[in-house]
């Protein structure tokens, strides 16, 4: 059984290193743990530091249907470039079709309701099948990325789904940083980065920013930072 909230937090207490967060956490993990992938250069990087953990997590990917291909063809050449397996969850076929015959094929511009709901449809419920049976999920997010995740913990429990552990190894690390790794290692990322786009969701719902602009500027742009989630990270 997983530790109780109080206890696993001061556990890692001092350690600020993705690496030492990744291999002290799963450590802390009694059962299945996989890592969440969208292949942004976040994920990119935990998928290589994982490579030298002894312990094995399986990567799982949500399709939405509304991805990028820049994002298919990075996916792509992560799983070729380590022999690895992603396992990839699309959302319910009917749940997909009513909503586009009720209301089109860009309901989410219309009202934060509506995002909410396309976004529960394509992602948060298929998040909830991946994560059946899991003691544990490993996410790519950065305190820095959003005013949403300021107070993002390296370690969480995660009361949403169930009371599974849920790790953020990068929790403390700058994008300088993140990319500095990727630049060390020589790993690929996605294309989409070199025309300026900074975070990379949906293909609808991202777009490039300006230089100097915010990260999170090109999700969702036409709402307000304090909305910019989709609910894969209800806290
Ligand atoms: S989001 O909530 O705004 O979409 P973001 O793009 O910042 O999230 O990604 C943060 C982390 O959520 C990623 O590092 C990854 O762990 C997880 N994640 C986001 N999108 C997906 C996806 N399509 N499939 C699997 N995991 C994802
Ligand atoms: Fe729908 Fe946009 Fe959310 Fe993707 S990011 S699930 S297209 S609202």
């Amino acid at each position: 059984m997983n530790l109780a909230a109080e206890q696993i937090s001061t556990r890692l207490s001092g350690i600020t290193d993705p690496q030492g967060i990744l291999r002290k956490g799963l450590a802390l993990i009694e059962g299945p743990v996989a890592l969440a992938s969208s292949f942004s250069i976040e994920d990119i990087v935990l998928i290589d530091m994982l490579q030298q953990c002894e312990r094995q997590v399986r990567i799982f990917a949500i399709d939405t249907g509304r991805l990028n291909e820049e994002t298919l063809e990075i996916a792509e050449t992560i799983r070729l470039r380590y022999g690895i397996e992603i396992d990839w969850y699309f959302p319910q076929q009917t749940a997909v079709e009513q909503l586009e015959r009720e209301k089109g094929l860009f309901s989410f511009r219309e009202s934060l309701e509506n995002r909410h709901q396309c976004c529960h449809i394509r992602k948060v419920e298929p998040l909830q099948r991946a994560l059946k049976g899991l003691a544990g999920w490993i996410t790519g997010q950065r305190r820095e990325q959003a005013t949403t995740r300021g107070g993002l913990q390296p370690i969480e429990v995660d009361q949403v789904n169930g009371g599974i552990i849920k790790l953020n190894p990068l929790v403390y690390w700058s994008a300088e940083q993140t990319e500095d790794y990727l630049k060390q290692q020589r790993l690929p990322c996605n294309r989409l980065h070199q025309s300026g786009y900074l975070s990379i969701g949906c293909a609808p719902c991202s777009r490039a920013v300006q230089p100097g602009e915010d990260a999170r500027a090109g999700r969702w742009w036409w709402e307000n930072p304090e909305h910019k989630e989709c609910g894969l990270h209800k806290r």
